[in-house]
């Protein structure tokens, strides 16, 4: 019986011009550069100073369209992995799709915090395996600084703005593509991590301003030892389940939440460093965005080569956390 798998044909991302750097930050916050650079690996973070997430999401599929001479008008499914979407409704992924004019595309936004874009990943790739779409755009895209607390030093070092996104099309051979993937969720760690008004459980009014309730809430502490443990053993798994060894994998694409956290998962996978991508140091994390920004600047820097096994985890508010496998399909350069 014949399969058909879902390939990743093309990337692209979007990072805004403006820098925030700890240093700038010392100013906002009782922080310092040295501090924030040894617990957590950033030095920088981008600032999408005018316009909204869907605008980044726009740049980013541009910047796709036109490294790989892609025809969005092609496009049939559009799949947006957020925490900050232009507004709750409509669905981001739609004002894209309207924004590039995709008349054909249906779409829907996905919310799983900083494991959306492999949520979103494994949604898009089983529209393709059923032979229902042949090209199904998956995009992860966070304004963060629009939920972020510049007075609060728990948060406001960690996260940055950022778009990025894939095509996925059917692989022309199924040894390619999506191989396997592995996503798990615990409403149990909701208190941890979270955003405690604007819903219907506490819709914004005054009190809930002058509260600050509408900005990102974390357990740091909490948050950084199921990560680990999280990222690490889903990892590890999806390793197993596909007889990998460290030496197997060409690259580790971790979710950018902390270098500590994704030294700790490189270890257990038996991964070397020199097979990690890291950009947290520039980026900070920029939640749905950083697995697809990863793979863009490799690819346009012509570091992945087709053939390549390459690992993507992450874990986030939700709890959320997840692994993928992936054949790397694309060939040259673009
Ligand atoms: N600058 C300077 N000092 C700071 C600080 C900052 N920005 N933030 C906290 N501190 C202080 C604390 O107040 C504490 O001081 P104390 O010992 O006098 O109480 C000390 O530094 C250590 O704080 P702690 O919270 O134990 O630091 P940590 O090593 O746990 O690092 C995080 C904090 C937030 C970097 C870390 O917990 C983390 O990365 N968590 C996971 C975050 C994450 O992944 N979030 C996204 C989900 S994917």
């Amino acid at each position: 019986m014949s399969v058909t798998r879902a390939a990743i044909t093309a990337v692209g991302h979007y990072t805004p011009p403006k820098v925030l750097s700890n240093f700038e930050l010392e100013k906002l916050v009782d922080t310092n550069d040295e501090w924030i650079r040894t617990r957590t690996g950033i030095s920088e973070r981008r600032i999408m100073e005018h316009g909204a997430t869907s605008d980044m999401a726009v740049l980013a599929v541009k910047n796709m369209a036109e490294r790989f001479k892609i025809d969005l008008s092609e496009v049939e499914v559009v799949i947006l992995a957020t925490v900050t979407p232009d507004m709750f409704f409509p669905a981001t992924a739609v004002l894209v799709g309207h924004k590039l004019g995709m008349k054909k595309a249906w779409g829907f936004d996905i919310s799983a915090a900083c494991s959306g874009f492999l949520y979103a990943l494994a949604t898009g790739a089983k529209f393709i395996e059923s032979g229902a779409n042949k090209k199904v755009l998956v995009i992860g895209a966070d304004k963060m600084s629009a939920i972020i607390d510049y007075s609060d030093r728990n948060t406001c070092i960690l996260f940055g703005d950022a778009a990025a996104c894939v095509l996925l099309e059917p692989s022309e051979d199924p040894t390619y593509g999506l191989l396997d993937h592995r996503l798990y969720s615990d409403g149990a760690g909701g208190e941890f991590l979270h955003m405690k008004a604007g819903g219907s459980l506490n819709p914004a009014s005054h009190e809930t301003v002058d509260k600050k309730m509408h900005y990102i809430f974390q357990d740091g502490k909490n948050v950084f030892r199921l990560a680990v443990k999280g990222m690490a053993d889903v990892s590890a798994e999806v390793m197993e389940q596909n007889g990998l060894k460290g030496d197997d994998v060409a690259w580790l694409v971790p979710h950018q939440a902390n270098l500590r956290i994704i030294d700790a998962t490189a270890e257990r996978m038996g991964i070397d460093r020199s097979k990690v991508m890291i950009n947290i140091d520039k980026y900070g994390n920029t939640t749905a965005a950083t697995i697809p920004l990863c793979l863009s600047e490799w690819h346009a820097s012509g570091q992945l080569r087709r053939g390549q096994n390459i690992v993507l985890a992450a874990f986030g508010a939700g709890y959320t956390w997840g692994a993928a496998l992936v054949k790397w399909s694309i060939g040259t350069k673009a």
